[in-house]
């Protein structure tokens, strides 16, 4: 997302050429999974541009339902769960992403009950048996989470959670349990309490834990908040957003020293959780935003 380029929305444009240069950097380091979506500007045309050569050293996730529109000066995000919107954006990301297979589809929001009346499951289902689409996901958060698990047919549910954001932890284990794979977006808190586009509401949080008294010496914030996450027994992939290829160094060097020591571990999940209670509703109102 964080490579969507010019005219989309944020502070932060990244050029053709650090676009280039991450995305490599990314597989050579031998991560094999991107996330994409038509909704992300020019991401999918450079995923396309840089890494159509190596398209069989990583799986490919995009998204479907996804309606923006381009204005001058920024890109207006809108979803619909039609059959011609899913079809336009299935060959239309196919020639951006310069391939013939997604790997991964996922529904990018919407209810579930309206999606599978509509008929859009077996449409999916109909690109997979063609070979156009391998597995079928969704991308999606509360309150409409629970339609997607009660449905029972995902092969991956995505979903936001970190240490600072854990609302979505008590359905990890349920999504778990109908055998989806569990992708985890957010998986840094945006980037923690250093991260150069600051997020107060989680920020909060660090504070009010007073996480910065609990971090083992050489510890970043960031290292902390990605090893807590991908500690989760219910983590099966997190996809992490940088433009910056140093924190993408630090973030692949954090995911090797792996899981928290236990004992640290529930040190601060005690922490968080006593923060959380202790929010105002008002608090709690922003950390679920
Ligand atoms: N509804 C959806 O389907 C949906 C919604 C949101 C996101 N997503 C997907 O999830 C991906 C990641 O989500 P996200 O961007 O919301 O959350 P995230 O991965 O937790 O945070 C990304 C932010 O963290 C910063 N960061 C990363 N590593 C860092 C480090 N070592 N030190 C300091 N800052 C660091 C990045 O800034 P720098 O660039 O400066 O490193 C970036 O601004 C997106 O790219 C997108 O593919 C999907």
């Amino acid at each position: 997302m964080g490579l969507r380029g010019p005219q989309t929305w944020g502070v932060r444009v990244v050029d053709e050429q650090s676009s280039e240069r991450i995305l490599h950097s990314v597989l050579d380091a031998g991560i094999n999974f991107i996330d994409t979506a038509p909704d992300y500007g020019v991401c999918e045309e450079r995923i396309g541009k840089y890494l159509s050569s190596r398209r069989g050293d990583f799986y490919l996730a995009t998204k479907c339902g996804c309606n923006a529109v381009q204005h001058d000066d920024h890109l207006e995000i809108r979803h619909t769960f039609t059959k011609d919107t899913i079809q336009r954006n299935i060959e239309l990301s196919l020639q951006r992403l310069q391939t013939s297979y997604i790997d991964l589809l996922q529904f990018h929001g919407g209810e579930a009950a309206k999606i599978k009346e509509a008929g859009l499951i077996d449409l999916l289902k109909d690109y997979q048996s063609q070979g156009v689409i391998g597995y079928l996901g969704v991308s999606t958060s509360l309150p409409n989470l629970p339609g997607f698990v009660d449905l029972n047919l995902f092969d991956s549910i995505q979903v936001p959670y970190s240490c600072l954001s854990p609302e979505h932890e008590p359905w990890l284990a349920r999504i778990a349990s109908t055998g989806a794979g569990i992708i985890i977006r957010g998986a840094t808190a945006q980037g923690g309490p250093e991260a150069s586009i600051q997020r107060p509401a989680l920020n909060l949080i660090w504070e009010r834990a007073r996480l910065s008294d609990l971090l083992p010496d050489g510890m970043k914030p960031t290292e902390l908040i990605l090893r807590y996450t991908l500690s989760h027994r219910h983590c099966d992939t997190a996809i992490v957003g940088t433009c910056s290829e140093q924190h993408l160094f630090e973030n692949i060097a954090a995911a090797n020293a792996g899981p928290l020591p236990p004992s640290l571990y529930s040190q601060f999940t005690t922490a968080i959780e006593a923060a959380i209670a202790s929010s105002s509703p008002l608090g709690k109102e922003c950390l679920r935003d």
